[in-house]
């Protein structure tokens, strides 16, 4: 895709929508290089513990949901929107379960497999190309489901709720950490700082928690809670680094598309800083389970 192609898909909501398979799988076309230099292979956004890296923060936030999602040997776990598989991984090694990670975006699915051979997990992960917002999975495939900093990017929860409810047994936990807006926001706020977020991650819009837990009831899990990611840890190193990151010169020798990359990972940095400094954007973290 060129550049102008993805800007023009990537200039409001109504075109992010329409046009969300293609969007996401060039913006992590462009941009995992960029995610693997600078976060490894997880992909999502941490809450700190006292004097944690970046890294242990990664691995301690994964461990946690593996715990509190109640994970052990013999559970199928799904994993929605897996990236290059780091939570996969780390949570099948930390639990005993076997993970299923589910991506729309191929290039990744190929590093996740090589990845988890590379690590010795490939018996342990499974890596599937597919959609959220139709899994290709039958009814009650799954002990449990979970997912990191994913399901922002699908232009309607509603339907990828209804689907990991449908893949999910009865009884089981779905759990997972996502990106959010904040409570009533008016429509400037969100347009001067959440749009931006949106427009440079590729996300078609952002909901609150409150409608996090609407959705989430409507298609039938039970809401244990549904928290910011400020209650369990820090959540400022995270915006320190995306300011010093955006404070980086462009590398030397970069080709157009790089150099592209750059910038709007930049721009995307100093975007979700300001909103999350100014109260408009957070990490939330959810725990739910069906009915038996
Ligand atoms: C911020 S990354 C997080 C990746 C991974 N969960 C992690 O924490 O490392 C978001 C991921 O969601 C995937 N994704 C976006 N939309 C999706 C969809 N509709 N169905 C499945 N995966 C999707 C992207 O391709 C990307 O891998």
């Amino acid at each position: 895709m060129n550049r102008e192609s993805y800007l023009r898909i990537a200039s409001s909501q109504k075109t992010r929508t329409e046009n969300y398979a293609e969007g996401v799988q060039e913006y992590y076309n462009l941009a995992t290089p960029g995610y693997l230099g600078g976060w490894g292979t997880s992909f999502h956004l941490p809450p700190f513990h006292d004097g944690q890296t970046l890294a242990e923060a990664l691995v301690a936030q994964e461990r946690l949901l593996a715990q509190d999602g109640g994970f052990h040997a013999g559970m199928k776990i799904l994993d929605v929107g897996c990236g290059i598989g780091g939570p996969a991984m780390e949570v099948a090694k930390h639990s005993g379960a076997h993970v299923t990670g589910v991506n729309i975006t191929a290039m990744q699915i190929e590093i996740a497999r090589v990845q988890a051979e590379r690590r010795g997990m490939g018996d342990r992960c499974t890596f599937v190309e597919g959609d959220a917002m139709n899994l290709s999975f039958a009814d009650n495939t799954f002990d449990a489901t979970m997912s990191f900093d994913a399901l922002c990017h699908v232009p309607d929860r509603r339907v990828a709720y209804a689907e990991i409810a449908r893949v999910t047994k009865p009884g089981g936990v779905f759990i997972g950490f996502d990106w959010f807006c904040g409570e009533g926001l008016g429509a400037e706020e969100y347009d001067r700082l959440i749009e931006p977020v949106c427009r440079t991650f590729m996300l078609p819009s952002l909901i609150s928690l409150s409608e996090l837990r609407e959705h989430l009831t409507a298609v039938g899990f039970q809401v244990d809670s549904a928290r910011s990611g400020g209650e369990i840890g820090d959540m400022t190193p995270v915006w320190d680094i995306f300011d010093r990151a955006a404070e980086n010169s462009l590398p030397p020798g970069m080709s157009d598309r790089e150099t592209f990359a750059f910038e709007m990972l930049c721009e995307s940095f100093v975007a979700t800083s300001k909103a999350a400094r100014e109260g408009a954007f957070l990490v939330g973290y959810w725990k739910s389970r069906l009915p038996m």
